[in-house]
This record gives structure tokens, sequence and C-alpha cells, in this order.
């Protein structure tokens, strides 16, 4: 068998011969043949993969990678364990590729509510692995090869690779900041959009725009006025908005997330994604999904089933238990969704005070579970290389993990490679966490500080 393998081999790399000009007498000319696609050329880095493996070295508090230190809440580990006992050892087989009926069904109702509109939950809902798979197969489902897409910086940053692996080019657009009036601490909402700027970023190339809002890493939820802008561009354009909405209960201050999906004209060129990860602080489910038109979904649908063509059932299951809860408390005090943005206000304003306390200037989030701050106050114990290749907050913030033992993520993480230097002296704290471990990290920050004074 084996032989046979071998001898086909060669058979084939003869004929590649004639083609390519190989030499195949030579081991290094048979090696000389990449192996990776060319689309992944350039994309092999993973801010993610490092980081998480820097903090799981030397960090004694982890503020960094986007996740809740708290327990998933009791009624999510309850349907959970339903899910586990007797009589219900289907849910340990595989379920509809699109999503499990319960969850669909759940979802669409749901989402009925928010969007204001009936849906249909087998062709307006699909069930994937985690948010970062619908993006995956939104992208896969509607880029082309010399397609632009329009995003918006500082972007989550799966965005880009994900652009380029579908043979697209990214255009990005800034969030600019103004500074804030009268010594007040910056907000996420002075981050702006400059609206010729963001027309002049539209042409008849322009596939379609990821909207990220509320926004990682600045926590920034855009407004009715900024959504209505790119509404009005993406319909002038016939442009498609992939509208990446995972922190959409995640905000503060009274503030209100709105849906572009719900805008008029947007619905039928929107998917709109989400993840019970972030819904529910329970990230490693890694259950999410789209909603949209079935005009949209269904591409979306060719993607899923002929790659991962189906998510855990047992996982989707107790979300949707999950779900139902929540349809049964929309709006009421008690809900995880008027609970969790309560409790993590409550977190915002705790980091902000420890940071502020040391003198790092924190950029304060509308929403998410992320703060960026500028840590200027403490960069002398960090010098600049003149002429690195690694960006100052990158340095900054393994240095801060060797020494200090603070997890965080570099700002630069979130921008394009020629943009990577415009904010060197930011970093992003995620503050999901236990109070016991932010105040962790006002222990390490308050050390470091008298240090710095004393010496
Ligand atoms: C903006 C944004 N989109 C998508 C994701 C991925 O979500 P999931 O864990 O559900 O795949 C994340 C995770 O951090 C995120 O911050």
């Amino acid at each position: 068998m084996l032989r046979r393998a071998g001898s086909s081999l060669r058979h084939f790399l003869v004929e590649r011969k004639s083609s390519a000009g190989y030499s195949l007498c030579s081991r290094e000319a048979k090696m000389s043949r990449p192996v990776q696609a060319r689309r992944l050329e350039g994309i092999d880095k993973n801010v993610w993969v490092e980081f998480v493996k820097l903090a799981a070295t030397y960090s004694k508090v982890n503020l960094g990678q986007g996740f809740p230190d708290f327990p998933a809440p009791d009624f999510l580990q309850e349907a959970l364990k339903r899910a586990l006992s007797e009589g219900t050892h289907m849910l340990h087989q595989y379920t509809r590729a699109f999503g499990h009926p319960p969850l669909v069904k759940v979802l669409a109702q749901i989402f009925e509510k928010v969007l204001g509109r009936e849906l249909d939950p087998m062709t307006n809902v699909m069930v994937t692995v985690g948010a970062y798979q619908a993006l995956f197969c939104c992208f896969q489902a509607f880029v082309d090869e010399g397609d632009e897409v329009v995003v918006i910086e500082p972007f989550f940053d799966c965005y880009e690779p994900m652009v380029k692996m579908a043979g697209g080019t990214s255009v990005f657009v800034p969030l600019r900041p103004k500074a804030p009036k009268d010594g007040k601490l910056m907000s996420s909402a002075d981050w702006q959009l400059d609206p010729a700027e963001l027309a002049s970023k539209f042409s008849e190339r322009t596939k379609a725009i990821v909207l990220n809002s509320p926004n990682n890493p600045l926590g920034k939820v855009f407004s009715r006025g900024e959504l209505e802008l790119i509404a009005e561009l993406c319909v002038k354009h016939d442009v498609l908005c992939i509208s990446d909405e995972v922190y959409e209960w995640l905000v503060y201050d009274g503030k209100e997330h709105i849906r572009i999906a719900s805008l008029p004209g947007m619905w039928d060129r929107t998917v709109t994604i989400g993840s019970a990860g972030k819904t529910f602080s329970a990230t490693g489910w890694k259950v999410g999904w789209t909603v949209g038109p079935d005009r949209l979904l269904q591409h979306v649908r060719t993607v899923h089933q002929n790659s991962v063509y189906h998510c855990a059932t047992i996982a989707q299951e107790a979300v949707a238990q999950g779900f139902q809860r929540e349809l049964t408390l929309y709006g009421k005090p008690e809900s995880y969704f008027v609970q969790l943005p309560k409790t993590l206000q409550q977190k915002r304003d705790l980091l902000i005070q420890i940071l502020v306390a040391v003198g790092i200037k924190p950029i304060v989030p509308e929403g998410t579970y992320f703060l960026v701050a500028d840590i200027s106050e403490f960069k002398s114990d960090v010098p600049e290389v003149p002429n690195s290749d690694e960006p100052y907050d990158c340095r900054f913030t393994k240095w801060m993990m060797k020494n200090k033992g603070l997890a965080a993520i570099p700002l630069s993480t979130f921008y394009s490679e020629a943009h990577k230097n415009n904010y060197p002296n930011f970093i992003r704290f995620c503050f999901a966490k236990e109070e016991a471990t932010l105040k962790a990290a006002n222990d390490i920050l308050q050390k470091w500080k008298k240090e710095k004074t004393s010496s």
C-alpha cells in the first residue's frame, strides 16, 4: 500500500516537474515547493496565541485576554447539568446542521424583540462555533478576489486575516480621538469617525463593511447618528454590513445599543453576529450565531455546511435554555442581561479608580468589558528602542508581564501594520474579573508606583 502511495507521489512529482521546472533527483528540490497555500502568507502570527502563552508563563494577575474569571450564571450551569441527566442521551448526538432547533427558535424570538421584525428561525438564524466562526463564514461567503472590505480601526484583530484568506483587501478607516473637555477623563465616545474620511473609503470595489459595536478594544458604543452615516453609505454603494455585536448586552451608564440591522434599508444587507460566550460569561462554550435575511444567510450556511457543519449539541441545548429564561425575564431586574452590565459597570469603575490612583489614564468605555489606558506615567521603566520593529506598547506589555506579573494586551494589536505605531502608549485591560483579581492588580500597580517614586 505504502509503496503504491510512494510511486503515485513520484508520478505526481514528475508531472509537476514539467510545469514547475522542479528537479526531482535532489531531496532539496523536492522540499523547495512551499507546502502552505498562498492565502496563509503573512498571517501565521496570532497575538492571542503569543500573549496567552506569555500570560500563562509569567502573569500572576491576568487582565489580558477577554474572558470572565467569575462563574457563568447558576441557571446556565444548571441547564448544562440537566442536559447531561438521564433521558437526554440524544443530546450527545448530532443535531440540525444550521442550529439545534430549540436554540434557533429562542434566538429568533429574542431577535424579533430587539429588531422589531418577524424572523424565521430556520432561515434567519444560524448557529456557529462562537462568533469567530460566524465571522469566518461571512468573509468566505461574501468576499471574493479583488473585493475591498472597510474595517474601522482599532478592530478585533481577526478581521484582517479573515478578509485576506477570502482573497479580499481590508481598507482601514480610523476612529480619531478628540481631547476631552475640562480635564475630564477621555471617554470611548471621544473616538469618532470623520464622515468625509469614511465616505472616501467606499468605492465600486467595496463589498462589505465590518462594524463592531460595542467595540473591542475601546468599548465605544456607536451612536444612532454614527450608525445612520454608515447605513447611508452602505445603501448608497450597495455594500453589505457584517455587524459584530458580541458585546450587545454590555453597555453602561444608561447607553443604548442600537442594532444597525434595525435601521432603514439595512436588514437586507446586514448579518448580525453574536456570542453566547460573551452573553452568558461562558467563553469556553464557543456558541455563536448569525442573524440576517435568507438571501445572505443561505451563503453563510453553504460555508458552514462545507467546513464545520455542526456545533456541539449539548452546549446549544444549555444556551437555548439560558435564552428561554431570559425571554421570560426580558426587561425585568432579575434578567441576566440587566444584572451582568450592572455588575460589570461596578468592576469598570473599580478599575478606573485603581488606574487613576497610580497615574494611568483610562479611556472610560461605554460598553464591552475592556478598557484602554495611557501608561505614559510608567514608561521610564521600559526604555524605547529606536528603530525597533516591535511597537512600543508590545514591548511595554511583555516587560510588565515578565517583571510585574500583570498581563494586558497592547493596543497596537488592534491596528493594521501601517498604523501599529499610532498610539504607542496605550494598552488594553479586561475588567470582567473577580474583585479580588482587580485588587491584586491594584497591589501590583501601587507597589510599582512606590518603587518608582522612591528610586
Ligand atoms: C469583537 C469580537 N468578536 C468576536 C469575538 C469572538 O467571540 P467567540 O468567543 O464567541 O468566538 C470576540 C472575542 O473576544 C470579540 O471580542
